[in-house]
């Protein structure tokens, strides 16, 4: 597969790979670091497949000098990793661990060192357990704290951080943790994971407004989506009505507050009978739709969405949310090693179709893109992807599309440089560019890790 099939994009459009604290840092226990609620779930029996734990991953925390020296030999002019919460403040307030700090400041330097921009996400979702034990995402003062805990960081780091992302996919944080109790917390609830997603953007909004009055002007704020279109699986009114029912859900709960300032307009009937919005107070929405200097969008598949029976809430006991969709009628299309259709249109779509509905949109990052693909290797050992280099060369494509377009897209980060925890998955699927053997974490580039640093040389002759 050559790399002159990916078209080329403007001087300064930085390409880069993504990675996540939990994820591949491993030393839960280590330099004084405190519990976050991922390592709780991880002890909940059926929680994650197999039993596994984050407790060793990906060993970064050990091996972060043989990362950067990967990303370094592959030619990223850009990091995205995320902090540790409870690294830097073990209990989600007050006390600042010094270790943990330092050991961001010795990445970032060498990341610096190699001309690699390092983008920080401050949270994707680990959550120190302490906040979760005091109400976690369903209470107010776990944005409050957000906020202090995003000043400690830019304290500590806005000498070698420049690019901060508040948060990660607040719909995994707030509906798949709360609501549907696959993630972290586990919880089931309709009304505290409504709750959770309007914290989650209050403390998005309070942290970005606390770090812009440091007066650092070098630094750019954004948040991370995760924004799938919701396609209808027929052009039934039914379908069609459940597919936007699904968007609402999924992406206008956050792109409407943050982009437009207010709810969407079906919030209040979709979500009404369970829940009487209580946790919105007067400013909310002034200061969740602060203005940010970029946006990330991480995108893997579209959404095919059909109308479903679904369950009448009872009010009384704000049950978890059905809204009557069935989103396992998948179309007739390749799919992924995890079952996930392939359709890099969606990309384009989905960046397009931001771009029109927002005129305040700010500049755009795919900030995750990738797939997993079953290991196969050739006769010499040499594991051969070709699979995932087709997916990442439709969908740089596609991202092509879109600034074709008019989009003003300015990076591509593929999830992911190394295998890790899939969250409830636990380490069967496996996204990375390099495999990593978790009986002695060697790591081994794939083909797809090749083709990629081929790119990005071609990009820049
Ligand atoms: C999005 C999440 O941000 C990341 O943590 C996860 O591993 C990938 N999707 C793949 O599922």
């Amino acid at each position: 597969m050559s790399a002159q099939q990916v078209p080329r994009f403007p001087d300064g459009f930085r390409f880069g790979v993504a990675t996540s604290a939990f994820q591949i840092e491993g030393a839960v226990a280590e330099d004084g670091r405190g519990p976050s609620i991922w390592d709780t779930f991880g002890r909940v029996p059926g929680a994650i497949a197999g039993g596994e734990t984050g407790d060793v991953a990906a060993d970064h925390y050990h091996r972060w000098e043989t990362d950067v020296a990967l990303m370094s030999e592959l030619g990223v002019s850009a990091y995205r990793f995320s902090l540790s919460w409870s690294r830097i403040q073990p209990s989600g307030s007050g006390r600042v661990e010094r270790r943990g700090l330092d050991f961001y400041r010795r990445l970032c330097e060498a990341l610096l060192a190699e001309g690699i921009e390092p983008f920080a996400t401050l949270y994707h979702w680990d959550l120190p357990q302490e906040l979760e034990d005091r109400g976690g995402w369903r209470v107010r003062d776990t944005a409050l704290r957000f906020a202090d805990y995003a000043v400690v960081a830019q304290e500590a780091l806005g000498d070698l951080v420049r690019n901060w992302t508040t948060l990660n996919e607040p719909y995994c944080s707030s509906i798949v943790g709360y609501a549907e109790g696959r993630h972290a917390p586990g919880a089931r609830e309709g009304h505290g994971a409504l709750a959770a997603a309007h914290h989650l953007l209050l403390g998005h909004g309070l942290a970005v407004r606390a770090m812009r009055s440091a007066a650092r002007p070098d630094h750019r704020f954004g948040i991370v989506l995760n924004q799938s279109p919701s396609v209808p699986v027929s052009d039934d009114p039914a379908d069609v009505a459940a597919a936007r029912r699904h968007d609402c859900l999924l992406r206008r709960q956050f792109t409407e507050p943050l982009f437009a300032g207010r709810p969407p307009e079906d919030y209040a009937e979709l979500f009404g009978a369970i829940s009487d919005f209580s946790f919105r107070r007067a400013g909310d929405l002034e200061i969740i739709s602060t203005p940010l200097d970029y946006l990330g969008l991480n995108f893997y598949y579209r959404q095919h969405v059909a109308d479903a029976p679904h369950h009448e809430p009872d009010p009384a006991a704000r049950t978890a949310i059905d809204i009557g969709i069935d989103t396992t009628r998948l179309p007739d299309v390749p799919r992924t090693g995890m079952g996930w259709p392939v359709e890099p249109q969606g990309l384009t779509e989905a960046l397009v179709d931001l771009w029109r509905r927002y005129p305040e949109l700010p500049p755009v990052y795919v900030t995750e893109n990738g797939c997993v693909q079953a290991d196969e290797r050739d006769a010499d050992g040499r594991f051969t992807d070709l699979a995932r280099i087709d997916y990442l060369r439709d969908h740089l494509r596609a991202a092509h599309d879109a600034l074709e377009a008019g989009v003003d897209l300015r990076g591509y980060f593929v999830w992911s440089l190394l295998d890790n925890f899939e969250w409830a998955h636990g380490y069967k699927y496996r996204f990375g560019l390099v495999h990593v053997d978790y009986t002695t974490q060697e790591r081994t580039p794939r083909a797809s890790y090749h083709w990629y640093r081929d790119v990005l040389r071609a990009q820049r002759g």
